[in-house]
C-alpha cells in the first residue's frame, strides 16, 4: 500500500470544516485591517532563502527540500530550486520584482498556504505544514518604520485570536535591535561563551563559533544554567532601537494587550531586526508557538531591493487548529436537512425539494431511495442532520411535508412554502 510521505498528512472532514471556519474568520479580520491577498509560488530560486533567511540558520543548513532543475533545451539554464520553507522572503521578492515600492504606500499583504521543512516530525511539527502569513512593507516615507505598525500588527493578532476563540494565549515580546546592535551582542556572547562552551552540548559548541545568538535557542537542560548567566540583548540596543521598543510597549499598554518580555527569544531566521514576538498556547505541548514574527528592516536591501522596512508574522495553522481542538472545539454542524424519499418514484420529488431548499440557503442531503422509514431515520442520524423531511406520495400531493427535529423528537407538518423558514430556525 502506498502511504502519505513521512511528515505529511491528509486533512479530512470534519476537521477541514474547522480549518475552513478559521480561514474565513481570518480573511474577515484581514479585510477589516485593510490587508489584501498575495499568492506567491510554492517553489523559488534556492538563493532567495539562503540569502533571505540566512546561510547559518537551521532552515537553510538542514531543512530545505532542494533539487537541481535540469535545463530543457538550449534556452534554459540548470537551476537550484527549493520548496518554500517560509513566505516572507517570497513576498519581499514579489514586492521588489513588481516595483510595489513605487506605489509609495504601505503594502499590507497576506497569504495562506503550505510550507515545507525537513524537520523531525512530531505533534505540531510536520514537513508540509500550513501558514497564515501577513506582512506590512513599504518605503520609510510611508511610515513603515514606525512603532505604530508593530503595535497595530500585534493588536490585530490579539483580535484575530480572540475572534477564532483561542483562549489563554500568551504574547512573548523582544527586540533584537539593528544589525550593529547584534554584531556587538554577538561579540559579547562569544566572549562570555569562551570559558564555558566546552561544558555545553555539541550544537552549542558549533553555534558559539558560527552564530552565537542561536545558543539562546538551546533546549538541553544541562546548558540552561550557563545560558541564564549570558549577557542579555537589551543591554546592547542603541538609543533609537531602545526608544522604538519602548514606544511599541507603551502602545500595547494603551490598548490593554498583555505581554511578557523574553530576552532569550531570538527567532530562527536571520532577517529580523528590532521587534520580534511569538504567541504561545499551553495546549500544544513542546511545540508551543502558535505563531511567530517580527520586523525585517533590511531584508529588501539584502535581496538587492529598495529600502523597504517591514514587519510580519506567520501563524502555524496546523498548530492553531490543534490548540482549538485542545479546548474541545468541535467542527461545525453537518447538514440542516436530510430529505428522505419513500421509494424510487419519489426521487425526482426529493431532488426538486432539495433544489428549492438549497437555493434558499439550507444545506441539505438527499437520502437513498428506500421504502422503510426506519432506515431513513438511521441514515439521517448518521449524516448528523438536524431535521429529516419525509417525501412520500401523500406529502407531495398535499404540498405539505412531515418534518422531524432529530434532537428534540418534535414532528410537525409544514407547508412547502414555509419549509425553508422552518428549517432555518
Ligand atoms: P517561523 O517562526 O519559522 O516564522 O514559523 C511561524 C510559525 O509556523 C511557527 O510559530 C509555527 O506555528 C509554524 N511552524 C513552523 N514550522 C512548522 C512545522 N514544521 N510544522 C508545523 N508548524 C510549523 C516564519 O516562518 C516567518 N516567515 C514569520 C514571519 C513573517 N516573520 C515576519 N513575517
Amino acid at each position: 500500500m502506498i502511504k502519505a510521505v513521512r511528515g505529511t498528512r491528509d486533512l479530512l472532514p470534519p476537521d477541514t470544516d474547522l480549518w475552513n471556519r478559521v480561514e474565513a474568520q481570518v480573511r474577515d479580520v484581514f479585510a477589516r485591517y485593510n490587508y489584501h491577498e498575495i499568492r506567491t509560488p510554492i517553489f523559488e530560486d534556492t538563493q532567495l532563502f539562503s540569502r533571505g533567511v540566512g546561510e547559518e540558520t537551521d532552515i537553510v543548513t538542514k531543512e530545505m527540500f532542494t533539487w537541481e532543475d535540469k535545463a530543457r533545451g538550449q534556452s534554459e539554464k540548470a537551476q537550484s530550486l527549493t520548496l518554500r520553507p517560509e513566505n516572507t522572503a517570497g513576498v519581499v521578492r514579489a514586492y521588489i520584482e513588481h516595483g510595489l515600492d513605487k506605489k509609495g504606500t504601505l503594502q499590507k499583504l497576506y497569504c495562506i498556504g503550505p510550507m515545507f521543512r525537513r524537520e523531525r516530525p512530531q505533534k505540531g511539527r510536520y514537513r508540509q505544514f500550513y501558514q497564515i502569513d501577513a506582512e506590512i512593507i513599504g518605503p520609510p516615507s510611508a511610515g513603515s518604520e514606525s512603532p505604530l505598525r508593530d503595535a497595530e500588527l500585534l493588536e490585530m493578532l490579539a483580535t484575530l485570536l480572540d475572534e477564532v476563540e483561542l483562549h489563554d494565549w500568551q504574547l512573548q515580546l523582544n527586540s533584537v535591535g539593528c544589525a550593529e546592535d547584534r554584531a556587538r551582542y554577538n561579540q559579547a556572547l562569544r566572549e562570555a561563551l569562551q570559558p564555558v562552551v566546552h561544558l555545553m552540548c555539541a550544537d552549542c559548541q558549533r553555534r558559539a563559533e558560527t552564530n552565537p545568538l542561536r545558543v539562546l535557542d538551546c533546549k538541553v537542560p544541562e546548558d540552561q544554567p550557563i545560558i541564564e548567566k549570558l549577557p542579555k540583548i537589551g543591554q546592547y540596543l542603541d538609543e533609537p532601537c531602545r526608544a522604538h521598543f519602548a514606544a511599541v510597549q507603551s502602545m500595547l499598554n494603551a490598548v490593554g494587550i498583555a505581554y511578557t518580555i523574553n530576552e532569550r527569544m531570538v527567532r530562527g531566521l536571520d532577517y529580523y531586526t528590532r521587534t520580534t514576538f511569538e504567541f504561545t498556547h499551553g495546549g500544544l505541548g513542546a511545540q508551543s508557538a502558535v505563531l511567530g514574527g517580527g520586523r525585517y528592516d533590511g531584508l529588501s536591501e539584502s535581496l538587492d531591493g529598495p529600502k523597504a522596512p517591514g514587519i510580519g508574522f506567520a501563524i502555524g495553522e496546523d498548530r492553531l487548529i490543534l490548540a482549538l481542538q485542545s479546548q474541545g472545539e468541535k467542527p461545525a454542524e453537518k447538514v440542516q436537512a436530510y430529505i428522505a424519499p419513500l421509494g424510487a418514484g419519489m426521487n425526482r420529488h426529493a431532488l426538486k425539494l432539495a433544489r428549492e431548499l438549497r437555493r434558499a440557503g439550507i444545506s441539505a442531503d438527499i437520502g437513498d431511495e428506500t421504502f422503510r422509514l426506519k432506515k431513513s431515520f438511521e441514515s439521517a442520524e448518521k449524516a448528523g442532520a438536524r431535521f429529516i423531511v419525509i417525501v412520500g406520495e401523500n406529502e407531495v400531493a398535499a404540498e405539505q411535508f412531515a418534518v422531524k427535529n432529530l434532537a428534540s423528537g418534535e414532528q410537525v407538518q409544514v407547508p412547502r412554502a414555509d419549509l425553508a423558514a422552518h428549517l432555518q430556525r
